[in-house]
């Protein structure tokens, strides 16, 4: 895949998108976006691909919306723009192939929400985790204000929301926004080395998983416990599950196959 603004390669069935534009940041352009969403598509789309991890060239992740991009935008404009990142970052979430962001660096504004969206958070202890949009006269507009509460609590997050502070990769990691913690030469070999255990297991159980922590979130206890019952029982239509079974009691490796 040839990309303008980011670079993407798989090795052994992780495929890596690197957003490429060091000297603004990596800020999040209109191309940055339209690219970011076409990589992830067709990284769905790909057979060869098991987990995709998203991270950043040179010293940052993504230190945002482009600001230079915003400037001149209207009210109407603002809202749409706000609407297109959200559709992008919610495809990212509702990836049936997990995603981890590798939080690099500079992780602020988009680029934190960014990394919200992404089903796992490794990041390394230099990374800088904020939400400074109310310094520039805005609040989060890429699903900021609504997945970081859900995933930390409300006290906190609007902590972070209120004050625009930035945070280390540390202090993210102890407040459960990154779930993963690295020095900075050994970030991408723990993301590594986490998506090999996750692509042990099988992709159909996976996507359900995945399926069936989204939608049950926003669901009252008793209908996302009766989703998840649907899925687990749906399993059981798939020859991996009978091969995981099969594998355990026979212990021996499963071979999963997708089917
Ligand atoms: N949008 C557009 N350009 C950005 C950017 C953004 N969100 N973040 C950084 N850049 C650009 C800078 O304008 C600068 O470009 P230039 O060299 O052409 O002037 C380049 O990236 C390097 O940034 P710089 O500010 O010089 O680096 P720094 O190390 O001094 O500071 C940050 C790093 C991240 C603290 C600072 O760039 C910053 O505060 N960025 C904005 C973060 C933000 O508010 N994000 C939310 C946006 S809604």
């Amino acid at each position: 895949m040839e990309f303008e603004l980011i670079l993407v390669e798989t090795t052994d069935r992780v495929a890596t998108i690197t957003i490429n534009r060091p000297d603004k940041l990596n800020a999040l352009n209109a191309t940055v976006f339209a690219e970011l969403s076409a990589a992830v598509e067709a990284l769905n789309a790909n057979a060869d691909v098991g987990v995709i991890v998203i991270t950043g060239a040179g010293r940052s992740f993504v230190a945002g919306a482009d600001i230079a991009e915003l400037a001149t935008k209207s009210a109407a404009e603002l809202e749409a723009r706000s609407r297109a990142g959200q559709v992008t970052f919610r495809a990212i979430e509702r990836s049936p192939k997990p995603v981890i962001a590798a939080v690099n660096g500079f992780a602020l504004g988009g680029g934190c929400e960014l990394a919200l969206a992404c089903h796992v958070r490794f990041a390394s202890t230099k990374a800088k985790f904020g939400l400074p949009e109310t310094k520039l006269g805005l609040i989060p507009g890429y699903g900021g204000t609504q997945r970081l509460p859900r995933l930390i609590g409300r006290g906190p997050a609007l902590r972070l929301i209120l004050s625009g502070e930035t945070i280390d990769g540390t202090e993210a990691f102890r407040l459960g926004i990154a779930d993963g913690l690295a020095e900075p030469e050994a970030l991408m070999a723990a993301v590594v080395a986490f998506a090999k255990t996750v692509l042990a297991n099988g992709p159909l159980a996976l996507a359900r998983a995945i399926e069936s922590v989204d939608s049950g979130l926003d669901l009252p206890f008793d209908a996302a416990t009766a989703n998840e019952s649907r899925l687990f029982g749906s399993l059981g239509d798939t020859a991996d599950m009978r091969e995981g079974v099969q594998a355990f009691l026979e212990k021996r490796p499963a071979m999963f196959r997708g089917a």
